[in-house]
């Protein structure tokens, strides 16, 4: 169920009747989850995640001036998924694709003019399933699409960086690489963009793609979170600068869980795998992220067959999931949350 790379959907289209011109185009970036690492990520230890086949679609529609130097504008369309969306995080989004073009521009793309933003796509918001990373992926490659131009994954990965910033604060830019490169992925932010706040200007990490071996049979469910990932991020470092012996030991923990999670994954041991999703949960209650929900949620998976279930994102609220032995017993684990009035959704990772 992971996706590489962009679904790019419509082809840049001068509308030849409208004056000021009418162009517009369509791009696509993928949600993830974190299997391993959340938080431990943001201070230079690895974690792993994968792309989801959900994701949100941008379409940008840019009337073009007859001002060549007619100045930038960003809007957002009352079309699409914007119904879901509430007025502060609508201004959040707004000024996210005001950087967007920003950082376009600066990369020497001629924009001019209004570009209208429209949100659509099946990933839920605010769950720490990587909605902000991926309309910030999928918003650049349509910009860059509209002005025929194309973004190396790098260059990606800085635009949605600065995107990220006006969500996150200081992103480790696991979510929006993962998103960048699809499938399952370790990532490691370098220990100078870890040091400075926001990452400063150290861009650097180390990434290598997992091969998954042996399908891992998933049920994510999720409720919606109390605060933000920056609420959660700097909670967590505050709470370190006052005991940062218990939290770095913490980190060092995840970090050690999160290279035998890796190994895991690959030789497709699924019960050492299952242990592990545990013991990293552990630590993410001892972080103090998770919440009596997101435990309760984990307890749930686990009665209905899974054979180990962690939180995952930043956590006060959002995302859980459950491994599951084969894909019958996922889907009617999903089926059962459904029915229980529980949002759940059973996905099969290769
Ligand atoms: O909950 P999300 O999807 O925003 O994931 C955040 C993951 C953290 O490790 C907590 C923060 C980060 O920047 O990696």
């Amino acid at each position: 169920m992971s996706t590489k790379g962009s679904t790019q959907q419509s082809s840049p289209s001068p509308s030849p009747s409208h004056s000021p011109s009418l162009v517009e185009a369509s791009s696509w970036g993928a949600g993830k989850l974190i299997l391993f690492g959340e938080h431990a990520v943001v201070y230079g230890h690895p974690a792993v995640a994968v792309a989801l086949s959900r994701g949100l679609e941008i379409h940008v529609c840019r009337e073009v001036s007859p001002d060549a130097n007619a100045r930038v504008e960003a809007r957002l369309s009352a079309r699409g998924r914007l119904i879901d969306i509430e007025p502060p995080q609508s201004a959040a989004l707004l000024t996210a694709f005001h950087e967007g073009l920003r950082w376009a521009s600066e990369r020497g793309l001629a924009l001019s003019g209004v570009y209208e933003f429209t949100v659509a796509g099946a990933l839920p918001f605010k769950v720490g399933l990587g909605s902000s990373a991926a309309l910030s992926v999928a918003s650049l490659r349509a910009i860059a699409k509209l002005h025929h131009h194309h973004f190396s994954d790098a260059e990606l990965f800085e635009g949605a960086l600065s995107m990220e910033r006006v969500f996150h604060q200081n992103p480790s830019g696991l979510d929006h690489q993962v998103s960048i490169q699809g499938g399952a992925l370790m990532f490691q932010r370098s220990t100078l963009a870890a040091t400075l706040e926001g990452g400063g200007h150290a861009k650097g990490f180390t990434q290598r793609s997992l091969n998954i071996g042996k399908i891992l049979h998933l049920v994510l469910s999720w409720t919606p979170r109390e605060g933000s990932t920056a609420d959660a991020v700097s909670g967590v470092a505050a709470r370190r600068a006052d005991s940062p012996s218990i939290y770095d030991t913490l980190f060092y923990e995840i970090s050690e869980i999160t290279k035998r999670g890796i190994t895991a994954i690959e030789s497709g041991d699924l019960y050492t795998l299952s242990a592990l999703l545990n013991d990293n949960h552990q630590r993410l209650i001892k972080l103090g992220v998770s919440t009596p929900a997101l435990n309760q949620s984990c307890e749930r998976l686990l009665s209905l067959g899974a054979l180990g279930a962690k939180m995952s994102g930043a956590g006060h609220g959002g995302t859980s999931f459950g491994l599951f032995e084969s894909e019958a017993r996922s889907q009617a684990a999903a089926l059962s949350l459904q029915a229980g009035g529980h949002q759940a959704l059973a996905l099969s990772l290769h």
